[in-house]
């Protein structure tokens, strides 16, 4: 039985996962996007579900299976998964932010293609709105889990993020390892609370690494008004 909802730690939870990169388009056939498969998001919905929870998977690019059993929103642009979540965020108990949201937009898009006239082209960008921080500006009773992907002082921006975003917990993954990096199967992570460290899990499957984020998340849900 994968999908129960009448056991597990998530029973008649809801869950929100984001996850995969967003999209940012130029014109009709060129865009930008940063390094992201899904594989860590997607773990976790298919965790949360496995968990007995009602999960909605917001999906950007992703580069793999999305698993059945979950609702599936399918999004390109930040500003589209700023949406998703927004319309979804105020029946969800725990929402995981692990979709790697584009920084930047482009400021201008082009109806039709761009075409090659001149030797050289400026790109202007804007500043995509922060999802996470919407969300942390407007919690009620949910419990919110942000990742933090940094190359270096891993624990102090992680931690940093946290506390400018109002998260209860933040997944902090180092980016600049090769062996968990993107696309991997493997990943390893801190996890933080307001408080400090929380959990190290040291490197293992994605799936695995889910299971310990989402077992953190439910210690903070508030008890079930029966
Ligand atoms: N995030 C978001 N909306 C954005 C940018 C990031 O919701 N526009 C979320 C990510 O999904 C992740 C967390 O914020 O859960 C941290 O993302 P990260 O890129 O590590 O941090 P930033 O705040 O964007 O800062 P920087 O990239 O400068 O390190
Ligand atoms: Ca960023």
């Amino acid at each position: 039985i994968t999908n129960n909802s009448n056991s597990g730690l998530l029973a008649g939870r809801r869950v929100m996962v984001t996850a995969g990169g967003t999209l940012e388009r130029i014109d009709p056939v060129r865009y930008l996007t940063n390094d992201a498969s899904g594989k860590m998001g997607i773990a976790i919905a298919q965790a949360a579900r496995d968990m007995g929870a009602d999960v909605t998977l917001v999906a950007g690019q992703v580069q793999t299976m999305i698993p059945d059993g979950v609702n599936v929103i399918r999004v390109e642009s930040a500003l589209d998964m700023l949406k998703a979540v927004q319309a979804h965020y105020e029946k969800t108990d725990i929402v995981v932010k692990a979709a790697a949201v584009a920084d930047y937009r482009p400021k201008f898009r082009a109806e039709q293609k761009i075409k090659k006239t001149a030797d050289s082209l400026v790109l202007e960008l804007e500043r995509n709105p922060d999802i996470l921080a919407w969300l942390g500006e407007h919690k009620q009773h949910q419990v919110l889990v942000g990742f933090a992907a940094e190359t270096h002082n891993v624990a102090e921006f992680a931690q940093g993020k946290l506390k400018r975003k109002n998260c209860d917990l933040i997944v902090a993954n180092d980016v600049s390892r090769s062996d968990i990096g993107f696309g991997s199967d493997n990943n390893e992570v801190l996890i933080f609370d307001g408080q400090g460290l929380v959990e190290s899990v040291s490197v293992r499957a994605k799936q695995d690494v889910a299971k310990r984020i989402l077992e953190q998340a439910a210690k903070l849900l508030p008890e079930e008004v029966l």
